[in-house]
């Protein structure tokens, strides 16, 4: 079935998955291990798709996973284009699960194409600029992912270019769209060269974790706990919509990483 066989009201349908009740066994790489509250996390998490409704999204929300902890952070399993998605191999193990039922979300929307061993690729690694793709190296995306994304993506016109990762989990944690030419950077984990011809809004240097931020339309979703660079963002007169989001940080998850959305 074609997306538009949908019939959505809206320019957008995001889709999410509610708190996993095992979030504390979540995987870490560059934090160290808090504990965690599943109800907070939850409460943060509602009011998350609260504001994806307000902005105008359709919500498919899925159960939560009670085996997969890590299974809120939907952005990992996949990649969502207009003409196509890729369902990915997440790089932790423990995660590699959580595409079963995203794939199963995303059927109606797209034709799917699929990443096969031995590529690794998380969806956090990707930022992608009209028809270029960046994909992090990191800890959990390898150059066999750049390799199958650019060959099942080129029919697309699409172009995938690899950026080293190393002191963030995801290429996201460093960098994320914020506008047409626009990009969100924390120049302590990533080198704005690396994109020429953008306009570049680096992160306040007290706020570590700020550079990712969710693109929708021309509305972005931003955690509250970062004024400084949420000042600048709105200096440039980009339209801000606040969320806490400090507890799912403590499980390294960001707000990209609780949605997938899809343009309809
Ligand atoms: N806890 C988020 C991740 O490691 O993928």
């Amino acid at each position: 079935m074609s997306h538009s066989m949908l019939n959505s009201m809206s320019n957008y349908t995001a889709i999410t998955r509610k708190v996993s009740p095992a979030i504390e066994k979540c995987e870490l790489t560059h934090l160290v291990r808090e504990p965690i509250s599943f109800e907070v996390a939850t409460q943060q998490h509602t009011a998350y798709v609260e504001c994806l409704k307000s902005i105008g999204c359709d919500v498919v929300s899925l159960e939560a996973e009670a085996d997969l902890p890590d299974s809120v952070f939907v952005e990992d399993a996949a990649l969502v284009l207009d003409e196509v998605a890729v369902i990915t191999r997440p790089g932790a193990v423990s995660r590699q699960a959580e595409v079963n039922t995203i794939r199963v979300a995303l059927k109606p929307y797209r034709e799917l194409i699929e990443i096969e061993a031995p590529a690794t690729l998380d969806g956090g690694d990707i930022v992608r600029i009209d028809k270029t793709i960046y994909l992090g190296l990191s800890t959990r995306s390898n150059q066999a992912a750049i390799d199958q994304l650019a060959e099942r993506l080129r029919p697309y016109n699409y172009t995938v270019k690899g950026i080293e990762v190393k002191d963030c989990l995801h290429l996201k944690s460093a960098v994320s769209i914020v506008g047409k030419d626009i990009l969100l950077l924390n120049p302590a984990w990533i080198d704005a060269s690396l994109f020429p011809n953008m306009t570049i809004i680096e992160t306040d240097p007290s706020e570590d974790f700020a550079a990712n931020a969710v693109l929708i339309g021309e509305d972005i979703i931003y955690p509250e706990e970062f004024p400084k660079t949420a000042a600048k963002l709105r200096a440039h007169g980009l339209k801000l919509h606040t969320v806490l989001a400090t507890e799912l940080a403590k499980a390294e998850g960001a707000v990209t990483c609780c949605s997938l959305i899809i343009k309809n």
